[in-house]
């Protein structure tokens, strides 16, 4: 029997559907709230409301669970690779042998960039941030590819590219702005051996592939692979909603991915730890600002909008630190110094109270530092790491029948109705924010042109 809410509504009462997930969750089906009853509700940053039904990735945030299509996270991180997991969060299935050895070939045929894509790379100041860079190249790759008529062909085909050119963009970026000569991939190497050899290697100093460091990468890139409906999966589905095509809306995935309160975390939570190593900032400083009210600096790498528990995910990377930096017999303070945060922020009345724990990018830019990747490269291995999950969110949601243009309604708290006043009528008002254009001294930055 299928179960429903009823809503009071003045003398009407109003009874809604009930959806039941797989996992037991349950939402109240609003979908003809406002058709039948004219409210609609309310609910910023949509904490509460889902977007889709999806198949793809299972949280439960209170028990600190992370399953792609069914498989806990764990046993992927240990078992399996990403080009694996790959396949399996946009297939749904776990690859045979020869369907796996197709996938390497194809993401091998595709593995190039046009070189006229250099002209670009080239042009941007060289303080270019990595992902605007990589946000605007992924939108740049349709420009160079003609539209194959066949939907199905075009979708596998711009899959493929994404996933390998991603990739390689983001090597040749890291290259190029290091003013060293671009390494082209390799068909022999994995992909990701082949992404630290683009990374790594020079004429001078050919670089080593050691398993270790390539399985620390295909962890790394697994436990990033999908999160169900985060921010910029949610912005891939929203673009994808208007049939945009999918190279513009992985590329909006990228430029939603790099805000310092999603991946971009992983960069500020290594500033964090080095003002506290490097500057001596204190620990409790740190923490007594994250709980200040007045001020907007929040802990990076603590907190979740789901997990309320430890972040499964952050586990594994926190072990991966320690593997790595034994392996390589190198201690890092900035590990010792996360985890004497970590320490006092878990035993903290303020952190305790609001469930903040460690996300997976509190430990991440630890194990990529032990890797070599620099600080402004560590949103973009995160990218690489969620491509697959957008592509699988973007696919199920081009599929899917219930499908919409993704529109969300607004309450409005403006003006009512006024009078156009003339100009010479008009006082000087101020409204909710700093009116911009006015106040805005150029002459006090003389060198705002434009930067290197
Ligand atoms: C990722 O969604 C995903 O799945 C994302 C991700 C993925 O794989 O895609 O997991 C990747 O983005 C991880 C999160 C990386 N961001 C950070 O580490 C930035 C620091 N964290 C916070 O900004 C925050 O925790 C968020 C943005 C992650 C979550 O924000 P929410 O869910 O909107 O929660 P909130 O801001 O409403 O916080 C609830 C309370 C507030 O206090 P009250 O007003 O209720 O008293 O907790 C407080 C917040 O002030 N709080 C923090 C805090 N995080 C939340 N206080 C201090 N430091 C923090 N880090």
């Amino acid at each position: 029997m299928s179960e429903y809410v009823k809503v009071v509504i003045g003398e009407k009462t109003y009874e809604l559907p009930v959806i039941v997930g797989t996992e037991g969750e349950k939402a109240i089906d609003i979908s003809r709230l406002r058709r039948d009853t004219g409210y609609i509700t309310y609910d910023p940053g949509y904490a509460n409301t889902g977007s889709c039904k999806s198949n793809i990735t299972f949280m439960n945030g209170e028990k600190g669970i992370l399953r792609y299509r069914g498989i806990p996270i764990e046993e992927l991180a240990e078992k399996s690779s990403f080009r694996e997991v790959v396949y399996l969060l946009i297939n749904g299935e776990l690859p045979t042998q020869r369907q796996i050895n197709r996938f390497s070939v194809l993401l091998n045929d595709h593995s190039l960039v046009h070189e006229d894509m250099r002209t670009f790379f080239e042009n941007y100041p060289k303080r270019t941030h990595p992902m605007g860079i990589l946000s605007s190249m992924a939108n740049t790759l349709k420009s160079f590819y003609p539209y194959l008529e066949n939907q199905e062909e075009e979708i596998n085909i711009t899959v493929t590219r994404l996933i390998s050119k991603v990739r390689t963009m983001a090597a040749m970026s890291y290259k190029m702005s290091r003013g060293h000569q671009v390494v082209y991939p390799r068909p022999d190497l994995s992909y990701c051996a082949n992404f630290l050899n683009m990374m790594f290697h020079t004429p001078v100093k050919p670089y080593e592939i050691d398993p270790d460091v390539v399985k620390a990468i295909s962890v790394f890139w697994i436990l990033h692979a999908d999160h169900e409906q985060n921010a910029s999966a949610a912005v891939v589905r929203s673009v994808g909603s208007a049939k945009t095509n999918l190279y513009a809306c992985i590329s909006a995935g990228i430029s939603t991915l790099w805000g310092p309160l999603h991946g971009g975390a992983n960069q500020a939570v290594i500033n964090t730890l080095s003002d506290i190593v490097n500057q001596g900032t204190s620990m409790k400083k740190v923490i007594e600002r994250a709980k200040d009210k007045k001020d907007p600096f929040r802990l990076p790498g603590f907190g979740h909008r789901v997990y309320k528990t430890y972040d499964p995910r952050a586990k594994i990377m926190k072990r991966m630190c320690d593997t790595l930096l034994e392996k390589f017999n190198i201690t890092d303070p900035l590990l010792d110094a996360a985890k004497e945060l970590e320490e006092i922020a878990l035993e903290d009345e303020y952190f305790i109270s609001h469930n903040l724990y460690p996300n997976v990018d509190f430990y991440s830019g630890i194990a990529l530092r032990a890797i070599g990747i620099p600080t402004n490269m560590f949103t973009v291995m995160f990218a690489i790491g969620r491509l697959p999950g957008w592509i699988a969110q973007w696919r199920e949601n081009f599929y899917d029948a219930e499908s919409k243009i993704c529109r969300p309604r607004q309450i409005y708290m403006g003006e009512q109705k006024r009078e156009y006043i003339p100009i010479d009528k008009r006082e000087k008002k101020g409204g909710d924010l700093q009116p911009l254009f006015t106040e805005f001294q150029t002459d006090k930055y003389p060198d705002i042109s434009f930067q290197e």
